[in-house]
């Protein structure tokens, strides 16, 4: 009967080459588990993504330069809309268009609008370019240029450009109060990016700096905007979108005081390449009488800061760290066997090495290796 159980069989090898490298492969393993899994992915830990709510207080006033519009502007007037969720907008920069009534007027000069005579203006078209219903009449724009006339509110909007220098001055020293109130629900943890140490008096007269006053929640926007490596007063002309970023990564193993929040502040409308239609504005209109039949029309450019908060904390468990462990040890595993599969076709080729390795029980005839012609049973 040639029914055999093959069992295996521990061969000792003296080889310092051998042992060596086994021995520092296993400790690479370690290694890479002591360090990379539990230090610095901090496995041992459960983690807790973030809950929060943030509330935003601009303060300070601005001028105008020009007088008909007030020389003061103060938050009611440069913070639109009065509040909005986790983003503030500061206007810095505006086009006025000053008593519109609906009237009509000359459209601006354009490839669609220029004409020579009425039958170039058709009654009641309006392209999605315009600001009006064309009447069917071709006027003047000025002496020499004649464009069709339009039923809309005129006097219309000369937007080509924004000033510049932007007519709001002072909003680059305007500050603003970031409040952020944060929880991580699992760990049933708490905090705010106020300290508990710090006084109202304090609060009063801080700005934030990141080398003397960290902790403080009162920043001033210029600096905001130069943390980013923009220019205040470039980027206050065409306005943009500025993220303000909040992290808490907080390894609640160590003391609650040791959880502070990082601030972090970029540009987001811009691209590098394409500087085509970067910055942010939009139009608003204030209405002089109930009825609505005269206005001021304000194109305004400003800048937006959207308040991104992300972090996550990690606290000791038994679970992760059971179950890391567990993984852990299955990849030692793997690297002895993954050793065992390249050194062996080696040691396979030592006549010596096969004949201690492969034996069998009996050394009877019957069970002699098989070689070549001969066959097991008989
Ligand atoms: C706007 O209208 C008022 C009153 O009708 C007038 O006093 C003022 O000069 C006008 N402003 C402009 C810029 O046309
Ligand atoms: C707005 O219209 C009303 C009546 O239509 C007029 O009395 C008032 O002067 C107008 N205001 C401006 C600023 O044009
Ligand atoms: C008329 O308007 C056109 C287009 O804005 C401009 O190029 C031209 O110089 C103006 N002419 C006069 C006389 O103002
Ligand atoms: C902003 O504040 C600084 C220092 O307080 C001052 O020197 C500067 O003139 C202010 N800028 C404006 C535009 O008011
Ligand atoms: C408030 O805190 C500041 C520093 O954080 C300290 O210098 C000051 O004495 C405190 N004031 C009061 C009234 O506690
Ligand atoms: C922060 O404070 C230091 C020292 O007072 C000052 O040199 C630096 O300009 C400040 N940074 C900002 C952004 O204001």
């Amino acid at each position: 009967m040639a029914l055999e159980y093959s069992t295996p069989k521990v061969l000792v090898l003296r080889s310092n080459t051998i042992g060596a490298v086994h021995r520092i492969l296993q400790a690479l393993v370690l290694l890479y588990l002591i360090w990379y899994v539990y230090i610095n992915k901090k496995a041992y830990q459960e983690t807790d993504s973030i809950l929060s709510s943030v509330t935003t207080k601009v303060k300070g006033i601005t001028f105008m330069n020009t007088s008909d519009l007030g020389k003061i502007w103060d938050v009611a007037d440069y913070v639109i809309p009065p509040q909005e969720p986790n983003s503030f907008f500061v206007l810095t920069n505006l086009i006025v268009t000053q008593n519109q009534t609906q009237t009509t007027c000359a459209e601006i000069p354009s490839v669609d609008s220029i004409c020579s005579s009425d039958k170039d203006c058709k009654h009641g078209i309006r392209s999605s370019r315009s600001k009006g219903w064309q009447t069917g009449k071709c006027v003047d724009f000025n002496r020499t240029v004649k464009t069709c006339q339009i039923l809309a509110w005129c006097p219309l909007e000369r937007d080509d450009k924004p000033p510049n220098p932007p007519l709001l001055t002072g909003t680059e020293n305007l500050t603003v109060l970031v409040k952020n109130n944060i929880q991580f629900p699992k760990f049933n943890f708490i905090k705010r990016n106020i300290d508990p140490h710090i006084n109202s008096s304090y609060l009063n007269q801080c700005v934030f700096n990141r080398s003397t006053d960290p902790e403080c929640p009162i920043f001033r926007l210029k600096d905001i905007i130069e943390e980013a490596e923009e220019d205040f007063q470039t980027m206050a002309i065409h306005g943009g979108v500025m993220a303000f970023q909040i992290r808490w990564d907080c390894d609640l193993d160590w003391a609650d005081r040791w959880c502070v929040p990082q601030y972090e502040f970029r540009r987001m409308d811009k691209h590098r390449a394409n500087p085509v239609t970067t910055g942010y504005n939009f139009r608003y209109a204030k209405y002089h009488n109930k009825f609505h039949m005269n206005r001021t029309l304000i194109k305004g450019y400003g800048i937006r800061f959207d308040i991104i908060v992300f972090g996550q904390a990690g606290k000791f468990d038994f679970v992760p760290t059971l179950v890391n462990l567990g993984s852990g040890l299955g990849l030692f595993g793997l690297a002895t066997s993954i050793f065992g599969l390249i050194i062996t076709p080696c040691l396979t080729k030592w006549p010596h090495y096969r004949e201690r390795k492969f034996s069998y029980l009996e050394q009877d005839s019957e069970y002699e290796p098989i070689s070549g012609s001969t066959t097991g049973a008989q």
